[in-house]
């Protein structure tokens, strides 16, 4: 118990010195998916701030990779993550670009690596959105912010997965960025249930993204549905109005 106070502690000291530093935290949620009907569904009920995809997520849907992005971005208007898969600068360089040209509003993920970031910063340089993937520590979330990324992806999942408590990463990256104005938005990745996303929010970061199964599971409450049940059986009670009687016959 003690330690969750203390975490609980520390991510909210990170949100203080992020909204003291004034910047507009509204949190953003980001759909986690390339399931152009899930997309939908999360956008019709106001969920839709921006998607991000992945080369896996992509390959679950078994279609043709343009044909998806261009379905999402008739009518997502936030950035659309699509991943470049070159390892190598000259190469990511000329997927950035390409992707980039499919829609207006591309954000190009990029490996956490030497190549990566200098990719990155010639991304900066000519105008395209970025999105650094595959970060797992503080440090790499300061590279990506000098090269000039438009946002960086920790994978907070992946670091629950080899023993590494993922969230705590997230205040310690918010106060680097704050320490220092860095413009880059923190999207907190790899995100697998509603705890990641409630930690998200309550140490500040600009940015879930949330895979449609971790969103049903946020809407979800036993009370709430034991509540309706109870208020539908009492209303069902409520005596109806009685016909006003007719007189003078
Ligand atoms: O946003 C990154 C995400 O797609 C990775 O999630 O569950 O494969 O670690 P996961």
């Amino acid at each position: 118990m003690k330690t969750v106070i203390n975490r609980r502690t520390q991510l909210q000291v990170a949100y203080s010195a992020y909204t003291e530093a004034g910047d507009d935290i509204g949190m953003k949620f980001f759909i986690d998916t390339a399931n152009v009907q899930a997309i939908r569904e999360a956008h019709e009920r106001g969920m839709v701030d921006g998607v991000t995809t992945n080369p896996s997520l992509v390959a679950k849907e078994g279609r043709n990779f343009r044909e998806i992005v261009n379905e999402i971005a008739a009518f997502v208007k936030g950035p659309i993550s699509l991943e470049a898969v070159s390892s190598d600068y000259e190469g990511i360089m000329k997927e950035a670009r390409e992707l980039n040209g499919w829609i207006g509003n591309a954000a190009i993920k990029i490996p956490m690596t030497w190549e990566g970031l200098k990719a990155v910063k010639k991304c900066a340089e000519e105008g395209i959105k970025t999105n650094v993937t595959l970060c797992f520590s503080p440090n790499q979330a300061l590279l990506a912010a000098k090269a000039g990324a438009t946002f960086v992806s920790p994978f907070i999942g992946r670091l629950d997965d080899v023993g590494q408590v993922g969230m705590e990463v997230i205040p310690d990256i918010l106060q680097i960025y704050s320490n220092y104005g860095y413009e880059t938005e923190i999207i907190v990745a790899s995100i697998r249930h509603p705890i990641h996303v409630y930690e998200a929010a309550l140490a500040g970061a600009h940015i879930a993204t949330i895979p449609p199964n971790v969103l049903d599971q946020m809407v979800k409450h036993p009370l709430t549905d034991i509540g309706i049940e109870r208020f539908l059986a009492d209303y069902k009670k409520i005596p109806t109005a009685q016909e006003p009687k007719k007189h003078g016959k």
